[in-house]
């Protein structure tokens, strides 16, 4: 289990995935487009470079000599065919597994297949593997049934990252490097809104990933080649999106677009691996803005890949904070209410590494470009469910 022959992955991965826009019916001419997509609308120049093709790509059962096939109807061309494809965009591609039986859309999946499976997907030129937790276990632990499938990508002549999916069940921050996992889901799969309601059978809205990174007290296991992953991004998704129409979530109204806003600065400050998953056919400025701001980004992939904690809290009022490069700071100030708020806080309060003597301090505002100087107050009128979102340095 040595991490020797696994790739480097020095920063959150950045990519799109087919789950939230497609669900279940996914075929190759979606992740053909979504490929071409990815080139026209600036996302792949931007850091976007893994398409993740997710559940429902195999047919249902496996080969009889346990190897996948590819869906007949919805994948017929083959996964070399459209790995081909998409490299030829100069994209990356992920494929997905799952370390049980079954895949959670009930096709047959890698648990005790994992070499076989891991030789084809290099085979077909595979760059990324997301490997989810459904199906039936075998009585085999987590721990086990993820080394299993690490060890095998280990073992083949192509590097793969892989992306553990165990929903933080079993704390995979403790044992993911272990198993040369370079990163894994912390949390629940989001759902295309703020917060959950009593009624979701299972799933969390922004919010309660947002409070779950935290609370769970795992920004330390956080880093290059091991990255906490709250799941992908819902910019740009609401209602009317495949997956919550697919698996029955009560997504009854859409995003504010502060929400939106809220949602990317967070998965930015934690370093998140930033996985969109908006219908690229239907993609609206706004998404657009929030998805590929360049300052926003260059936090989340900040070379320091430190995942921010919250600072402090009074009320609907919480400052959040994490140290970047160069000893600057990423601030950012939420308000729950349902009112605009002021909120103001200190550069003594965040985590913000400058020398004491530093009598001046310079303020970028991520979302506006606004620019100024401060000696050390950090203050802002913030919509309900929204954020103001800032880098600070030394002025
Ligand atoms: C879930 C996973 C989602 C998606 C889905 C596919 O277990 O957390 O991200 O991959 O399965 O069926």
């Amino acid at each position: 289990m040595s991490a020797n022959n696994s790739p480097q992955v020095r920063s959150p991965p950045m990519g799109w995935n087919t789950w939230n826009a497609y669900s279940w019916n996914v075929t190759e001419l979606d992740v053909r487009n979504a490929a071409d997509a990815l080139v026209e609308t600036g996302f792949r120049d931007a850091g976007y470079e893994y398409l993740v093709v997710d559940d429902c790509w195999m047919a249902e059962e496996l080969a009889d000599d346990g190897s996948f096939r590819n869906h007949p109807e919805n994948f017929p061309a083959g996964i070399a065919d459209l790995v081909d494809y998409v490299h030829d965009r100069g994209l990356k591609f992920g494929i997905y597994s799952s370390a049980g039986t079954e895949t959670c859309a009930g096709h047959e999946a890698s648990l005790g297949n994992e070499q076989r499976h891991a030789e084809q997907f290099a085979e077909w030129g595979v760059d990324y593997l997301k490997y989810d937790n459904c199906g039936d276990h075998r009585d085999r632990d987590a721990i086990d049934r993820y080394a299993a499938m690490g060890e095998a990508l280990e073992r083949v002549d192509r590097d793969i990252v892989y992306s553990i999916c165990e929903w933080g069940n079993n704390e995979p921050w403790r044992w993911g490097r272990n198993v040369d996992g370079h990163l894994w889901r912390t949390t629940g799969d989001i759902l295309a809104k703020w917060k959950r309601s009593e009624d979701d059978e299972f799933g969390l809205g922004v919010v309660d990933i947002i409070d779950e990174m935290d609370e769970r007290d795992i920004a330390g296991y956080h880093g290059p080649n091991g990255w906490n992953d709250p799941d992908m991004l819902q910019v740009g998704n609401g209602p009317d999106s495949a997956q919550s129409q697919s698996e029955g979530f009560t997504v009854d109204q859409p995003f504010r677009e502060a929400e939106q806003r809220t949602h990317f600065s967070f998965w930015c400050l934690f370093a998140a691996p930033l996985m969109a998953g908006n219908d690229l056919r239907e993609l609206d400025e706004t998404t657009r803005e929030i998805l590929l701001d360049e300052d926003a980004i260059a936090i989340d992939q900040d070379p320091l890949g430190i995942q921010g904690t919250r600072d402090e809290t009074d009320g609907d009022r919480e400052v959040w904070s994490k140290r970047l490069a160069g000893g600057e700071c990423a601030v950012i100030l939420l308000n729950r209410g349902d009112e605009p708020v002021d909120i103001e806080t200190s550069v003594e309060t965040v985590d913000l590494h400058l020398p004491d003597d530093v009598g001046s301090y310079a303020v970028t505002d991520v979302w506006s470009g606004e620019e100024w100087t401060t000696d050390g107050s950090l203050e802002a009128t913030v919509d309900s469910h929204g954020v103001a979102f800032f880098r600070v340095g030394a002025a």
